[in-house]
């Protein structure tokens, strides 16, 4: 049987680390607690020209490195551009891709070229997937967006792809207005059932990791522990706070500590 590994904070710190000194300093804050956890992961995603330097601090199966987006060629005249090539070198081991803040630079056509790129590179994609709103439309347009995606890539390593539902009216830039974990899990049913006929069999489909997205924090974490299916978070406001984080980590740790232990019923 596939067992899914630890449970997983995938930190986009998006643009909000302006200097070599504060992504040390947010690295390291955080770096000796996440080292003690026993059932979470800690992926950091420090905009591109960080990666290499919170990379060289990794010492630590808990902790990873991740990138924010990748070019999928390896190098070339492309002014401007990270490759995946580049990302991997620096020390990424993840690379988010498709975030709805950057999906108007790019074509659901250039995402899959980057999805494929990174598997091919042998590291793991985060694909961000969402609607817009939840209108009458939403699940048809999150539909859409694992068939732009799926249907171009190659469908082989399931167990090294990362879906993370992040609805955009959910994240947090303007105000705070999470999902709950049920809008969640409707979202994560429509996105299960299109990966089943993509990937053909219920088994590799099963294998994909799935994390939500958007407005995350200490006061919401509990709903979607308890509440949902759910291999992880990937957040963006708290994700530079080390005293919430920490708080989001103890309530994993709990969580998952009862769950193992809870007697199982017959
Ligand atoms: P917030 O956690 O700030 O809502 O951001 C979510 C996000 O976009 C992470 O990629």
């Amino acid at each position: 049987m596939f067992i899914k590994p630890k449970k997983m904070i995938v930190a986009n710190w998006k643009m909000n680390v302006t200097s070599e000194k504060d992504a040390e300093r947010l690295f390291l804050s955080i770096k000796n607690v996440v080292s003690k956890l026993e059932y979470t992961n800690m992926i950091c995603c420090p905009p591109h020209m960080y990666v290499n330097q919170v990379a060289q601090h990794v010492s630590n199966k808990n902790y990873r490195v991740g990138g924010q987006d990748a070019y999928p060629e390896e190098s070339g005249s492309r002014t401007g551009e990270t490759s995946v090539l580049m990302q991997k070198n620096a020390g990424a081991e993840y690379i988010i891709l498709g975030h709805s803040e950057r999906r108007h630079l790019e074509t659901k056509l250039d995402i899959s070229r980057k999805v494929t790129a990174v598997l091919e590179h042998g590291m793991m994609p985060i694909i961000c997937v969402g609607e817009e709103q939840r209108d009458k439309n939403w699940k048809k347009n999150l539909i859409q967006q694992v068939r732009d995606v799926f249907n171009r890539v190659p469908k082989k390593e399931p167990e090294n792809i990362i879906v993370a539902y992040e609805p955009i009216w959910a994240i947090s830039s303007d105000k705070k207005n999470p999902a709950t974990s049920a809008e969640y899990m409707e979202a994560l049913e429509v996105i299960k059932k299109e990966l089943q006929k993509i990937f053909k069999t219920v088994a590799a489909a099963s294998k994909i990791r799935f994390l939500y997205g958007g407005s995350l924090d200490d006061k919401n974490i509990e709903d979607f522990l308890k509440n949902a299916e759910v291999d992880g978070f990937l957040v963006g406001r708290v994700s530079h706070d080390p005293r919430i984080l920490m708080t989001m980590f103890r309530l994993i740790e709990d969580h998952v500590q009862k769950e193992l232990f809870a007697p199982k019923e017959e």
